[in-house]
Parts: structure tokens; sequence; C-alpha cells
């Protein structure tokens, strides 16, 4: 069987696919354009792609009858594959789901505690040499123990961040998702999202992306918001409406916003790049060597399993 891996990954894993299959590796880092998803489709009877790749339904349908039967995506989200296209063209899709999760919660965390607590100001103001020593007025940020944690999508990534603030932290927490869930620990489901975005004081959004979230925070969520919110995202750039989030931070109509994702990423506004209120991170959810480790095998295992005629473990569609 062929095989393309579209970007590079672990070398420990690269060489369980070499081993089995004929495997080719796309160097770089740019993601595969919707041209190239329909000319590899139709080349390879196996694709390992990531976050970008453009597996939209004009692509897979313009590969007509492909010679490509399975998709091990590496990452758990998988808005830029068309699943349902990809199952009408004879494709099986999986995905990486679990292994990212205290990773991705850790980065929601990372965001939390740097907005409200300056961190990227602070560092930037030390680094250009303008600290002028202990100042008991300067630099003060909100206090996080003990704040409400509102979580949006409570998920496997969402009950991870909320465990972290109820057991590390003495936050109450709140939640908005589609049904409520039996929790290990106290969490408050609430129906309506702008009551909890005007109830909460730090607000992480944690649902998968997709058609069905896209700009699920928009406008009038932000608006609902109060004057001290943190506003944290660590899903996807879509679901949030990038231009009125910016719009409120440049008024400071809301406290400050820690972000991982953007809607056109790798792109990132000048706009917000120039605030200070705010954390940029570069989509680092899942960026640890062991996370990063363990995606690439499950994405292979899970070619591997369709290969040899099991069930893949985690497939989609
Ligand atoms: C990362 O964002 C992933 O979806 O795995």
């Amino acid at each position: 069987m062929k095989l393309l891996i579209t970007r590079p990954i672990d070398d420990l894993v690269l060489a369980q696919a070499e081993e089995r299959f004929e495997t080719t590796y796309r160097a770089g880092e740019v993601p595969m354009s919707a041209a190239e998803v329909t000319a590899a489709l139709g080349e390879y009877d196996a694709i390992l792609p990531t976050l970008g790749d453009a597996f939209t339904a004009a692509a897979i349908e313009a590969a007509g009858k492909p010679r490509c039967k399975v998709i091990g995506n590496f990452g758990v989200g998988y808005n830029h594959i068309d699943v349902a296209a990809a199952a009408k063209a004879g494709i099986a899709v999986s995905n990486t789901p679990d292994v990212l999760t205290d990773a991705t919660a850790d980065i929601a965390w990372t965001l939390i505690l740097s907005t409200c607590r300056r961190a990227g100001e602070g560092e930037r103001q030390l680094r250009a040499g303008e600290w002028k020593g202990f100042d008991p007025k300067g630099m003060l940020g909100t206090h996080v123990t003990g704040k409400t944690l509102g979580v949006i999508g409570m998920g496997r990534i969402g009950q991870a961040i909320a465990k972290r603030g109820h057991f590390g932290f003495d936050m109450p927490v709140v939640y908005f998702n589609r049904s409520a869930k039996e929790l290990p620990f106290d969490a408050r489901r609430i129906e309506d999202m702008h009551e909890l975005l005007g109830v909460a004081d730090i607000v992480v959004v944690a649902v998968p992306g997709g058609a069905e979230t896209v700009r699920l925070i928009d406008r009038a969520a932000i608006a609902a918001m109060r004057k001290d919110t943190i506003f944290v995202n660590i899903s996807r750039g879509e679901v949030v409406e990038e231009e009125a989030l910016i719009d409120a931070l440049e008024a400071n109509a809301i406290g400050g916003a820690g972000l991982d994702v953007y809607e056109k990423e790798p792109y990132v506004p000048a706009r917000l790049t120039a605030l200070e209120n705010c954390v940029l991170l570069p989509h680092l959810g899942s960026a640890t060597v062991e996370t990063r480790r363990a995606m690439a095998q499950m994405a292979l295992d899970n070619i591997i399993a369709f290969a040899e005629g099991r069930a893949m473990p985690q497939r989609v569609n």
C-alpha cells in the first residue's frame, strides 16, 4: 500500500510507517491545497494528513472514484475534512481523540493564567529593559483562584479544563453544552449561552469546529460578556467572530483574551498583535513531545487497522 504523510511527524512513528507501507513523506509545513488533495487521493491508498490540509467536498469529489480508501487524520479536530464527502467516495476517516485532552487543557490554563496575570505584557516589558523594579501598584492583574469559570463545550477537553479549575483553583464552574453532563465535580449547566457569558469571570471555548459552531461566539455573544471578562479560545478560530473580538479588546469592553487559534491561521491580524490585553499563542494546544507522538501513533494505528481489515478504533464517518 502507498501511504502519504503530509507533514513532519515523530521519527519513531515514521519508522513504523516505513516498515509497513511504501511511504511518501511530503516535505514542508504548508498545508495541502485542494488541487494537491485531489491528486493525492488518486495516487495513494492511504493518507495521514493534518490541520489545514484542504480535504473539501469539492477536492474529494474531483477525485472521482479515488484510489485512496483511508484517511488517518493527525488531530482530534477534522473540520478541514468533509467526512460526508469522504464517506460518499468510499473513504474511511479517523481522528486522534483523548491523547491530546490533557495537553490542550493545559494550554487553556496557560492562557487563562497568562491573560489574567498579564504575563505576556510583563515579559515584553522586561525584555524591552523597561522594568523599573517591584511596584505595589504595577501591572495588577485579575485574581484567578475562586473566580467563576464558564466552559462553552463540555466535551473531553472542556471537562479537563473544568476539572483543573474546580480542583486546582477552587472555582465554581458553569457550562454551556447541548446536553447535560454527568460530571465527577460540581458544575452548573446554563442553557442560555448569553446568560453564561454574563455570569462567568473567565470564559473558555472548547467546542469542536465545523459548520455547527462557526461564529458561535459572534458580536452579540461578545457583547454579552462583562467589562472584566477574560475570554479564552483553544478550539477553532472560526468559532469566534474575530473582528468583533478585536473591536471589544480595542474598546476595553472586555477584560482580555487568550487565544491559541485564529480565523485565518496562520494569519493573525495586525490589530490583534498590536494589543496588550491579549495573549496570543501559535496553536500550541497539543504541542508536547509526548502528545504529538501519541497522536501520530494513533493516526498510524488506525490506518494499519484498516489495512489489516479490522475496524478503525477512532473512525469518525
Ligand atoms: C488540534 O487542534 C487538533 O484538532 O488536534
